[in-house]
């Protein structure tokens, strides 16, 4: 798959099948992950790389209790109240890895260089017939003490992006764009 075809077609996926994905595979996609750029190239990322199922359920367990207890801003809580509150909900969509690209806390551009960093993970394993999917979700609960010490992440460490990665059901449908607001400053 060529860089184009791999920009338009990945997907948000949220349904797995239950095959997992190896640890070379996954090595790969972190190699892809740290060909990003990062400020003064200072590579500040870290990798939690979570394939225990018991641990994926413990998670997706704890995050739904943090978010009702603090509704993030920005979304209806009734919305929100709904699907936390739905035990069969699992914010992680039963995904066979979770890896978690975090910075330490003290880099002024720690959220751009990991961002960078996910894109290229996400852009990567869909190049290799993996689905991803951002799971914002999971991102508070992760950065708390209980949260990092789950995932193994030292104090000075935090989370910026928790990626779900896994093998697709399915091919999800396209998902339109709205048109892009282009100033033009030509003269
Ligand atoms: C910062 C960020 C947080 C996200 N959090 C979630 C999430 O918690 N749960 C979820 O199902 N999707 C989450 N997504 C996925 C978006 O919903 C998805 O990327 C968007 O709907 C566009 O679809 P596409 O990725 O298929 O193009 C998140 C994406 C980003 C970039």
């Amino acid at each position: 798959m060529d860089l184009k075809e791999a920009i338009y077609t990945r997907r948000a996926v949220r349904e797995f099948t239950t095959e997992t994905v190896d640890q070379r595979t996954i090595r790969q996609l972190i190699d892809a992950a740290m060909q990003a750029p990062s400020a003064v190239n200072e590579q500040p990322w870290s990798f939690s790389v979570v394939r225990n199922k018991a641990v994926l359920a413990q998670i997706s367990r704890e995050a739904k209790a943090y978010m009702l207890r603090n509704p993030p801003t920005g979304m209806p809580s009734y919305h929100l109240r709904e699907l936390v509150s739905d035990p069969h909900f699992d914010i992680l969509y039963r995904a066979p890895v979770l890896i978690v690209i975090s910075s330490v806390t003290n880099n002024q551009w720690a959220i751009e260089n990991c961002s960078l960093a996910a894109e290229n993970l996400m852009l990567a394993a869909c190049a290799a017939g993996l689905g991803t999917c951002w799971i914002g979700f999971a991102q508070t609960w992760l950065g708390t003490p209980d949260g990092k010490a789950t995932i193994k992440l030292p104090m000075n460490y935090a989370p910026v992006a928790p990626i779900i990665v896994g093998h697709p059901k399915m091919a999800p449908p396209p998902v339109p764009r709205k048109a892009p607001e282009i100033r033009w400053i030509d003269s």
